[in-house]
């Protein structure tokens, strides 16, 4: 089996409150928290990027697993904001860790970027062509998010999560979940800024190179995915849902996350939840949920944890894994 075998995550030292948020748009704490769940949220400096969030958190990883980044035999990036459109985010962090002996590449699916990367590396291992590999979701997203735009702008935050993926000997990856609907990708879009609408005095007028998002669409979308995907890997794995020790959903919005454990049937008290502290922090949001309870000594070996994230696309996608360590 492959399991985690290191894990790490990093979020800027930044706070923004949601009284910071009421200073610069037509919003109030009152509404963000009820609609929301947020409190405050971390901003990257402003010369940080995603690589060196990402950098970060892949080096707490491969000091947890006690590995040096030569052991490295591939990197895998999720994000949706990479420091640019090429090279990779993941070479950049592949030179900036020093972890020369790594192919690398990104993988951009949405909020579920981490799930889709890990995955993806699973396979790499199964396989038997790479034996370490690296999975990030890193986002400096806040800076997709247009400071004029109450309905975007207050829900995100930044952040970056990274697991070493490696042979177990106990309990590891037990099923994965993955779906994608682009018929439904305009309710979640960054319009400009690729081939279809490059930069120019229009899109800087329209300011449509920040995101644009149809937030009623996506949250029936989410509420209905994470019980959808979650009962698929859960049949998938043959594991009941009243043997999930954790659950830990995408964070994007409280009442997504109530309301999805509940249509799932999962009570909050399994439920992992950093949207308060950190907001939405896209591919972020599941590793650095992950690293947080496993810092906290929460984790034991053998817990069943699902983890299930949605976002552009539309995507989802879900992994049952039994904690090995
Ligand atoms: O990772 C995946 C990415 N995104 C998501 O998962 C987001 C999913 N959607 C959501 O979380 C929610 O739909 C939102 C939090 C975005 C919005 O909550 P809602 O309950 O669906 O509100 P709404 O869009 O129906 O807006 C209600 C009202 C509107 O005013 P009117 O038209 O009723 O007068 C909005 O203009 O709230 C207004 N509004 C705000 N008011 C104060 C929207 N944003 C704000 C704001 N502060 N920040």
């Amino acid at each position: 089996m492959v399991g985690i075998v290191g894990l790490g995550s990093y979020v800027p030292e930044h706070i923004v409150t949601n009284a910071d948020m009421e200073k610069i748009l037509d919003t109030s704490d009152g509404w963000i928290r009820s609609r929301s769940g947020i409190v405050e949220r971390r901003f990257a400096a402003s010369e940080q990027a995603s690589s060196d969030l990402a950098a970060i958190a892949a080096t707490r990883a491969l000091e947890d697993a006690a590995m040096s980044p030569l052991d490295l035999d591939l990197i895998i990036v999720g994000t949706n904001s990479p420091d640019m459109l090429y090279p990779s985010t993941a070479c950049l962090l592949q030179s900036r860790i020093g972890a020369t002996n790594a192919a690398a590449f990104d993988l951009q699916s949405g909020c579920p970027g981490w799930i889709y990367a890990t995955t993806t590396g699973v396979q790499y291992i199964q396989s038997g062509m790479y034996r370490n590999v690296l999975v990030v979701g890193a986002e400096v997203i806040t800076r997709m998010m247009d400071p004029t735009d109450r309905g975007t702008y207050v829900l995100f935050g930044d952040g970056a999560g990274a697991a070493v993926l490696s042979s177990v000997e106990h309990g590891g990856m037990k099923a994965f979940e993955l779906f994608a609907d682009g018929s439904l990708a305009q309710y979640l879009t960054l319009p400009a800024g690729g081939s279809r609408r490059p930069f120019s005095r229009d899109v800087l007028r329209e300011r449509s190179y920040y995101t644009k998002m149809d937030g009623q669409a996506v949250f029936r979308f989410s509420v209905r995915e994470i019980s959808r995907i979650s009962k698929k890997v859960l049949e998938k794995a043959g594991v009941p849902l009243e043997e999930v020790d954790w659950f830990i959903p995408h964070q994007a919005n409280l009442r997504i996350i109530q309301s999805g454990a509940q249509e799932l049937g999962i009570p909050m008290d399994k439920t992992v939840v950093t949207i308060d502290k950190y907001g939405n922090s896209s591919a972020a949001s599941i590793p650095v949920a992950l690293d947080k309870i496993y810092r906290e000594g929460k984790l034991k070996r053998g817990d069943k944890v699902l983890m299930v994230s949605f976002g552009a696309g539309m995507t989802s996608g879900a992994i049952l894994m039994e904690w090995s360590r």
